[in-house]
């Protein structure tokens, strides 16, 4: 097959660090590679396969003869470049929220609805992390059974907050442990030892009271899955993990389906991965999934307080399924 000219937008933050590894780990047929960031440290290099690579500014000129544009730079830099890289003709996949409800951009999930990635324009949303996990899940039950309703709330790692997420969650955890102060500076509030019940950090709360995550959650799942009946409502927390966004998901279904039916049918999905084995003390751990391509799930019970609807446990890598990963499926399937 013939190599790709792949640019990766944001190369130095958390999410395009991985996306060069799954690149690599995938062996994506790349040709040539190019390194995009902010002009905020000039000179530095990346490694790709074993060479140091300069990083470029990412600017409107950056997508001369470019293939396949990985965008993780933020929603601010995609509204303005994605369009510049899509009119070079590059096909954009892209991390951030900006193009996601974009009726004329498909978001997309390889595993749920593959075939929207042909409709494209030249840009291509990868969904919100800690969706792309629910709905891997939600599909084969949805097949099976036509899933009303989804209650659910997340346990999100801070890397899905970025690289200054992670070091003020370390800092802020050494300085408590020695009693020395440590004022949050990403967080609104201390991340150390610590629920907070707002994502985005920085987002206000709408109207109805729901945040941006909450909404994503709502929108994005209704859009990947094709049925707006679905209806959703969820609570985003962020916890004190570094990697690993968990999911508590109760589902309401037409059809009733046992813990067992469930359990079966997870078993045989692509991407996912049942681990319930309550004997053994057997459940997906955010410690366990970092790192793993596959979505986990388990604690798969019936609702004992409805006559059809399950309750499970769902844990992936954000920065892997919930982002890189499904980022590099979609280029993928784009050869
Ligand atoms: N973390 C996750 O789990 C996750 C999941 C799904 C989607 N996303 C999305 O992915 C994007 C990046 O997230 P992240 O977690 O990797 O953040 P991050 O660690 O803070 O990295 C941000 C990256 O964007 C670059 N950047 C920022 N402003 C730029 C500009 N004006 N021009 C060019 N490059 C710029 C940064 O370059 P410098 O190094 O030069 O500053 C860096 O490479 C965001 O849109 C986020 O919403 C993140």
């Amino acid at each position: 097959m013939n190599g790709k000219v792949v640019a990766v937008a944001g190369a130095t933050g958390v999410v395009g660090r991985q996306m060069l590894l799954t690149l690599e780990a995938r062996n994506f047929p790349v040709s040539k590679i190019k390194m995009l960031a902010s002009a905020r440290l000039k000179g530095r290099t990346l490694p790709f396969k074993g060479e140091e690579i300069p990083v470029e500014v990412l600017g409107e000129d950056s997508f001369e003869g470019v293939d396949i544009a990985l965008f993780s730079a933020g929603g601010s830099t995609s509204t303005t470049y994605a369009p510049a890289a899509a009119r070079a003709g590059a096909v954009v996949v892209d991390n951030s929220s900006a193009w996601r409800m974009d009726p004329e951009v498909p978001l997309v999930v390889p595993e749920v609805n593959p075939e929207a990635i042909k409709r494209h324009k030249g840009i291509i949303a990868n969904p919100n992390c800690s969706t792309i996990q629910m709905v891997v899940v939600l599909k084969p039950i949805h097949d099976a059974a036509r899933i009303k309703r989804v209650v659910v709330s997340t346990y999100q790692a801070v890397s899905g907050a970025g690289s200054a997420a992670i070091n003020e969650l370390r800092e802020q955890t050494r300085a408590l442990l020695d009693e020395q102060p440590y004022p949050p500076k990403v967080f609104p509030h201390q991340i150390a030892f610590n629920c907070i019940p707002q994502i985005p950090q920085s987002g206000a709360f709408g109207d109805n009271g729901y945040t941006s995550e909450e909404m994503k959650m709502v929108n994005e799942t209704k859009k990947i899955m094709g049925d707006a009946s679905i209806a959703v409502t969820a609570t985003t927390v962020r916890v004190p993990v570094i990697i690993g966004h968990s999911e508590s998901v109760n589902i309401e279904t037409a059809k009733k389906l046992t813990a067992a039916e469930a359990r079966a049918l997870l078993a045989a999905a692509p991407g996912v991965i049942v681990e319930d084995d309550l004997d053994h003390q057997r459940y997906p751990l955010a410690v366990n999934a970092a790192g793993k391509y596959d979505t986990f799930v388990g604690r798969i019970r019936e609702d004992i307080s409805h006559p059809s609807a399950l309750d499970l446990w769902i844990v992936s890598d954000n920065l892997l399924k919930g982002a890189a990963l499904n980022a590099v499926q979609i280029a993928e399937h784009l050869l």
